[in-house]
């Protein structure tokens, strides 16, 4: 009987499907929030037609009571039934997002295999495009560059700029460059400025050439956003070290105070209650506050270099200035990746990448054409 019922809808929904199916779109066009009660009452509309209609031969034996109830069941049923036919839907999709996410990680655990197996060979993107002189080149192998520790140089011979992936950004880099040389970085985006500090700072193995640098605790790399670290407001300026390490190294307040002097932060000190004052400094400081806490934490570690990736686009041009005045007289030098204009007066040399794999390192003389914004 139930079923009769709702194929006499179903019958209803032919004969005046039309008018059904453009509230339904209407509905499920988006412009109503409610999509879910206006197909609901779309439906019940649909089940109670027949009901509505005393000449209807289902209705012939039934008194109110008994067509009430079938109607509710009726009505029940397909809502039952859309509800069963919307989870066999998602659990669709749902299917395939897990099995998107299985095949990822299981690709994942491979290539942690292959590494530690040391025989990871990349899935190359271009793989059969084309097969131009590119593919006839030796393999690159990870790990097969050379690295040479000294102070006060910086110094790429021949060294590739390759991805982990392999992805090739530059086939070659040659340029040397020592202490009190800053230089400044410069190129399109993703043409490989900060892969250049990744391959410097050992995050990325070499694929190539020889690296002469100072060891690694030599070289201070600021990002663009810096990382505030849980503690005290001392714990932000001397990060990574601990306050008993900068008793070991010497240094006092009283030095931390003209460490955040020069980049104009004095302030701070009061208005965040002392060196031992606790905060969510992340959340606290503005951003170009965080960036010179960040330059107040390279004066405090004094590397031999330091590598700045448009780490002072939230400071303004006065303040920079003053920093990179502070940064020569206490004897860092620096390679700073920024598109400012006015950067360009603090450093000697330049290095350009044109982002389809060359580069350019030239000294900035008064002949040299100043750009960016
Ligand atoms: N961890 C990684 N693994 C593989 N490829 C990477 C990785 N990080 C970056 N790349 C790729 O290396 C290329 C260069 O990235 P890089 O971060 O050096 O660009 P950039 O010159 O610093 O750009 P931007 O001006 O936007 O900072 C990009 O194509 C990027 O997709
Ligand atoms: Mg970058």
């Amino acid at each position: 009987m139930q079923l009769s019922v709702v194929l006499s809808s179903e019958q209803y929904v032919r004969d005046e499907g039309l008018l059904i199916i453009s509230i339904m779109l209407f509905c499920f066009k988006g412009e109503l929030k409610q999509n879910k009660d206006c197909a609901t009452c779309v439906g019940w509309y649909v089940v109670s037609r027949p009901f509505m209609n005393p000449d209807d031969p289902l209705l012939e034996n039934m008194n109110q009571a008994e067509a009430l109830k079938h109607y509710y069941n009726a009505g029940r049923m397909l809502i039952r039934l859309s509800e069963a036919i919307g989870r066999v839907v998602l659990s669709g999709r749902e299917m395939a997002r897990l099995a998107g996410f299985t095949e990822r990680v299981h690709e994942l655990m491979m290539v942690l295999k292959d590494l530690n197996l040391g025989k990871y060979e990349r899935t190359m993107v271009k793989e059969g495009k084309d097969s131009d002189s590119e593919d006839d080149r030796e393999p690159l192998v990870p790990g097969s560059g050379k690295m040479v520790y000294q102070d006060n140089i910086i110094d790429f011979q021949k060294v590739p700029l390759v991805t982990p992936n392999g992805d090739v950004l530059v086939k070659e880099m040659t340029f040397t460059v020592n202490s009190g040389v800053n230089v400044l970085v410069c190129g399109p985006n993703g043409c490989g400025k900060s892969s250049l500090f990744r391959i410097l700072g050992e995050l990325w193995p070499l694929f190539g050439g020889e690296v002469t640098k100072p060891e690694a605790r030599k070289l201070f790399y600021v990002p663009q956003r810096p990382y505030m670290t849980l503690g005290t407001l001392r714990d932000q300026i001397i990060y990574p070290d601990s306050k008993e390490d900068m008793l070991k190294r010497g240094i006092t307040d009283q030095d931390l105070e003209d460490s955040i002097s020069r980049v104009q932060l004095t302030n701070i000190l009061e208005r965040e209650g002392g060196w031992e004052s606790v905060q969510d400094w992340m959340d606290v400081l503005s951003g170009g506050e965080k960036q010179r806490v960040a330059m107040a934490r390279l004066f405090y570690h004094k590397p031999q270099f330091a590598i700045l990736d448009e780490c002072t686009s939230a400071v303004s041009v006065d303040v920079e200035g003053y920093i990179y005045a502070h940064a020569r007289e206490v004897g860092i030098t620096l390679f700073t990746v920024s598109h400012r204009k006015s950067l360009w007066k603090h450093h000697d040399f330049y290095l350009m990448f044109d982002g389809r794999g060359d580069y350019e390192f030239k000294e900035i003389d008064s002949e040299t054409e100043v750009f960016g914004s």
